[in-house]
């Protein structure tokens, strides 16, 4: 059968769906029904849902969570996650509490510049096209004036930009590595829009160029982006207590804890296998704060995997140490996030996430973030360390093994108490639905 289709993109909603259905599903009916049940009755805004993306032909939910009693540097809030994953918000507002009542979270934005590259390709002498970079510098920044000029008033911008030689790995490769600060915004459109007037100037000023050959005249220009690697945007979030405040259960010894703790995360900074899931589970928090404020988790993502491999080998992005009695566990991350633009002033659940946070400033939003990645690896490293982290991941997925095997309230109700006094495995909780049925 034919499956392929020219002209996708212009059909109707309704149209693109009987296509969907006619081509790939034998129950079409339950195959609509299974889209339309997702669509929203008010119409403007699923029509605004329809439009944040291409070829829209439903909606995909994603549970909107929030984790309270986040004391971050002094001030009280109430954190948004948007996550399918279980038992990560109880994680992140497990640790929230535990540190609640030891002093909070600390946090500083240790600076927040961005880069953006025009990448292309020039074969004539490095010490001419040095000459003409020199010369033409000004003429790149004033001819992005209209792009910069709202953004230099609220004191962002350019700051610098540079010519970079990658001859040595790959014959004839240079950048314009240009450096900016978007302030509130996230800054790609801003980043993206100033490069490509950068290399249309380089483009047209070499042109004119009296020192250059006619054939060095022909930058070839690759692609202008910004880059989503950004070292020099970081934020620092920490967490501190005396050794012997370490523990509020009876039976973990808080000089115990801390020292196994301190072993984990030290694992995680020289072995890589367990460094990619010690830094998952400080995603599982960052990733939900950063869906839930309507910012670009890929980028984010893509950036702090980048970060925690920057001396040539994948570690944890997370750091504990013990110093006169003191336990300190802290992390350091790149985030390019914005509260301002894309889908901030869209999105309503975005709006209300951003309320709820108390209308935070991009650097603000920084700091929360870090903070969800750092309560949450704490609160997997203290389950790791002590009961496994399975006693309390599956006493948080019941609810999803319960509703795989469609039981009814009644049933969740006793399951639910059952499981109170025995441990919840994917077979116990199968074993007591049956049991419960006979
Ligand atoms: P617990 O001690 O059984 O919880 O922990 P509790 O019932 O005693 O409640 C204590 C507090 O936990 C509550 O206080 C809540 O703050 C929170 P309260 O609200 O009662 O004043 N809490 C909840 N919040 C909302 N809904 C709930 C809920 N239950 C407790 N239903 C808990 C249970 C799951 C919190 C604990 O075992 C835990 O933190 N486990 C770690 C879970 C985790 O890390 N999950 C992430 C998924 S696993 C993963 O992907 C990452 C990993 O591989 C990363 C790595 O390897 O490093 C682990």
């Amino acid at each position: 059968m034919n499956t392929s289709i020219s002209g996708f993109s212009k059909l109707s909603k309704s149209q693109k769906i009987d296509w969907i259905v006619e081509t790939h599903f034998s129950n079409q009916e339950e195959a609509k029904a299974t889209l339309k049940q997702y669509w929203n009755s008010d119409n403007k805004l699923q029509q605004l849902h329809d439009e944040f993306i291409e070829n829209t032909i439903t909606n995909y939910y994603l549970p909107f969570g929030v984790a309270p009693n986040f004391l971050i540097n002094g001030k009280m809030l109430t954190i948004p996650m948007a996550i399918e994953e279980s038992s990560v918000v109880a994680a992140a507002s497990k640790a929230a509490k535990f540190w609640l009542k030891r002093g909070g979270f600390k946090t500083e934005v240790l600076s927040t510049t961005k880069i953006g590259q025009v990448h292309f390709m020039f074969y004539g002498k490095t010490e001419t096209l040095q000459a003409f970079f020199q010369s033409v510098k000004s003429k790149l920044q004033t001819d992005a004036k209209p792009i910069t000029e709202n953004m230099e008033k609220r004191g962002g911008g350019i700051l610098d930009i540079e010519l970079r030689n990658k001859t040595e790995d790959l014959a004839g490769y240079y950048q314009l590595h240009a450096t900016f600060d978007t302030l509130d915004a996230m800054g790609a459109n801003f980043i993206n829009s100033c490069l490509e007037q950068f290399s249309s100037t380089f483009k047209r000023e070499a042109l004119l160029f009296d020192g250059f050959t006619a054939v060095e005249k022909q930058i070839e220009i690759v692609m202008s982006i910004l880059s989503n690697y950004v070292p020099n945007c970081i934020v620092r979030a920490e967490v501190s207590c005396p050794v012997s405040e370490l523990s509020d259960d009876k039976t973990i010894d808080p000089d115990a804890f801390a020292e196994k703790f301190i072993q984990a995360v030290k694992i995680a900074e020289i072995e890589p296998y367990r460094a990619v899931t010690h830094n998952k589970g400080i995603m599982n928090g960052i990733d939900a704060v950063v869906l839930a404020t309507g910012n670009d988790f890929r980028a984010v993502e893509a950036g702090v995997h980048a970060y925690a491999s920057r001396d040539g080998q994948y570690r944890s992005l997370t750091h504990a140490k013990i110093e006169n009695g003191i336990f300190t566990f802290w992390m350091e991350i790149p985030l390019a996030l914005g509260t301002v633009g894309g889908l901030t002033g869209l999105h309503p659940l975005v709006k209300f996430a951003m309320r709820l946070l108390h209308n935070p400033s991009a650097k603000e939003l920084m700091e929360i973030v870090a903070v969800a990645g750092l309560a949450q690896n704490f609160a997997a490293l203290r389950s790791l360390t002590t009961t496994g982290i399975q006693e309390g991941h599956m006493k948080m997925h019941l609810m999803n093994i319960l509703n795989q095997f469609d039981a009814s309230a009644e049933e969740k109700v006793q399951i639910i108490h059952h499981f109170k006094t025995h441990i919840v495995t994917h077979r116990a909780v199968v074993e007591a639905i049956e049991n419960l049925r006979k």
